[in-house]
């Protein structure tokens, strides 16, 4: 089946399988290696994409389904300042250990930033905490990701 969408900007084309799964044509048709292959069930997190901005598990979903949708990943973040101050923080942080985490982790943080700043929200550590809590880390970086996501905003809300 023939599927069309915004990859980061661009527009791809590709012809997939009806029961094949966003992460699998990303991965292995359009070689975006940040997106990870955990659990395969929903589970983890460490599959996530943006789908108009909204973090979602990239396994669940089949590619027929987004037909016509805006994808992005990290790849397709490197130009970005607020993806790009969040990065850094989290290198500051140390909240990147082993990393297989980390892009979805970048990814769930990033989405929930932009649109706290958009709204001019004000969240709470336990609101930040809830954002990410779909996505799972075996190293434990959660503290440290609280850390980073709290500083840029912050840091952002302070300049503005
Ligand atoms: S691989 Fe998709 S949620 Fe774990
Ligand atoms: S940094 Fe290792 S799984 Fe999160």
């Amino acid at each position: 089946m023939r599927v069309v969408f915004t990859l980061n900007g661009r527009v791809v084309e590709v012809d997939v399988e009806p029961n094949e799964v966003l992460l699998d044509t990303l991965r292995l048709r359009l070689g975006i290696k940040s997106v990870k292959r955990g659990c395969e069930r929903g589970e983890c997190g460490a599959c996530t994409v943006l789908v108009s901005n909204v973090p979602v598990v990239s396994c669940l979903l089949l590619t027929v389904q987004i037909n016509g949708s805006n994808i992005v990943t990290v790849e397709g973040l490197q130009s970005d300042d607020l993806f790009m101050e969040l990065a850094s923080e989290f290198s500051k942080s140390f909240a990147v250990q082993c990393g297989y985490c980390s892009p979805a982790m970048a990814l769930t943080s990033y989405a929930f930033i932009k649109k706290a700043l958009e709204n001019s929200l004000k969240p709470s550590r336990e609101d930040i905490a809830k954002a990410i809590e779909g996505n799972l880390c075996r190293c434990g970086t959660y503290p440290r990701v609280l850390m980073a996501i709290e500083k840029v905003l912050e840091r952002r809300t302070q300049v503005r």
